[in-house]
């Protein structure tokens, strides 16, 4: 808990309405339960102190929305527009990809200077790899650390049984992203294509498909644009070729397991390393969306139990639930 001299001045700023000291004090209260490893408490005291955002300085405010494309026919977004949380702390990543985002990052953050050479930056990339990889919560990270806003593009949305609709949605979402800068992931791009494989629907949207290909290649404006594929033979085509990057977003390996292990399991009272061998072998072939779900299944079980601790066993019980719940 807080000393009493930071309690005075907390009490002090919010009777005299002082929100700058008042924000500032909270700051350093939030600052220091997490320094006592208190970080259930700290999250939850910042989600107080700035609701949604835990960024209360970003300036991207997203008052453009209102100017957001719609389909004509049904009035639904083309793009789900909204303000990125999560840094680049929390994704575990192998080490290539993790460099390449870096480095992705750090073209983008000093682009003046490589424009200054007469260079540009990298502003176009393919994730692939397996479901729950991190490839759609890598887009948002990346929003995050440049601080822009993150645009999510669904295709599905943008095919309209108007003739002419489908040419005018893209063509709306393209000039939308030209005009104001965004991180713009066209999530699952290629999904469409295949899950209807045998429909009538299926011409139409490959060509949707290729269009949008088309026009990220020929794509010049300020934002950056991310696609996010399930299908690795996405390498044998020459479609990744019109990206500046292509990443590989495959499952953890052990030591992966391990990271992801020790960040989801943050200030979460627990009897065990998550170094153990046992621990880390249940997660094999396991995606960090898997090992997410099953942490969370399992920590609901010890809180409903009113357990002090979370074990291993707890664990191993949610994971084999969790696979009969997949059958
Ligand atoms: N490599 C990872 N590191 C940290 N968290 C992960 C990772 N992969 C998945 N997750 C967790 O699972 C959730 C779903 O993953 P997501 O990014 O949607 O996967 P994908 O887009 O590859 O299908 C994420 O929001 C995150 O909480
Ligand atoms: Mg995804």
């Amino acid at each position: 808990m807080a000393n009493g001299k930071v309690l005075r001045q907390l009490i002090k700023a919010g009777s005299k309405g002082d929100t700058n000291a008042f924000r500032k004090v909270s700051e350093a209260v939030i600052a220091e339960e997490r320094q006592k490893q208190h970080h259930l408490l700290a999250n939850d005291l910042e989600q107080i102190l700035y609701g949604e955002s835990p960024k209360p300085s970003q300036n991207t405010e997203l008052q453009f929305l209102s100017e957001a494309p719609v389909d004509r026919e049904r009035g639904l977004p083309l793009l789900d527009i909204r303000q990125p949380h999560r840094s680049i702390e929390e994704i575990v990543l192998p080490d290539d990809t993790l460099l390449a985002v870096e480095e992705f990052l750090e073209e983008n953050r000093r682009c003046d200077v490589l424009q200054s050479y007469g260079m540009r930056p990298s502003s176009k990339a393919i994730f692939y790899g397996p479901p729950g990889c991190g490839k759609t919560l890598t887009a948002e990270v990346i929003a995050y650390e440049l601080d822009l806003p993150i645009a999510i593009v669904r295709l599905d949305a943008l095919v309209s049984s108007l003739l002419g609709e489908t040419a005018a949605n893209l063509r709306k979402v393209f000039d939308f992203i030209a005009e104001h800068q965004m991180v713009v992931l066209f999530d699952e791009f290629d999904a469409i294509g295949k899950e209807r494989a045998d429909s009538a629907e299926h011409g139409e949207l490959r060509r949707v498909v290729n269009a949008v290909l088309q026009m990220i290649d020929a794509y010049a404006g300020k934002s950056i644009i991310i696609a996010a594929t399930n299908h690795e033979q996405i390498l044998d085509t020459a479609i990744w070729r019109r990206f500046d990057e292509a990443m590989e977003f495959p499952l953890p390996d052990s030591e992966q397991i391990r990271q992801i292990l020790t960040l989801k399991l943050r200030g979460v009272r627990r009897q065990f390393e998550v170094e153990s061998k046992s621990l880390i072998s249940t997660f094999g072939n396991r995606s960090g969306a898997d090992i997410e779900r099953i942490l969370r299944r399992a920590i609901k079980r010890m809180i409903l139990r009113e357990q002090e601790f979370l074990t291993i066993k707890d664990i191993k019980q949610a994971a084999v639930k969790d696979k009969r719940n997949k059958k």
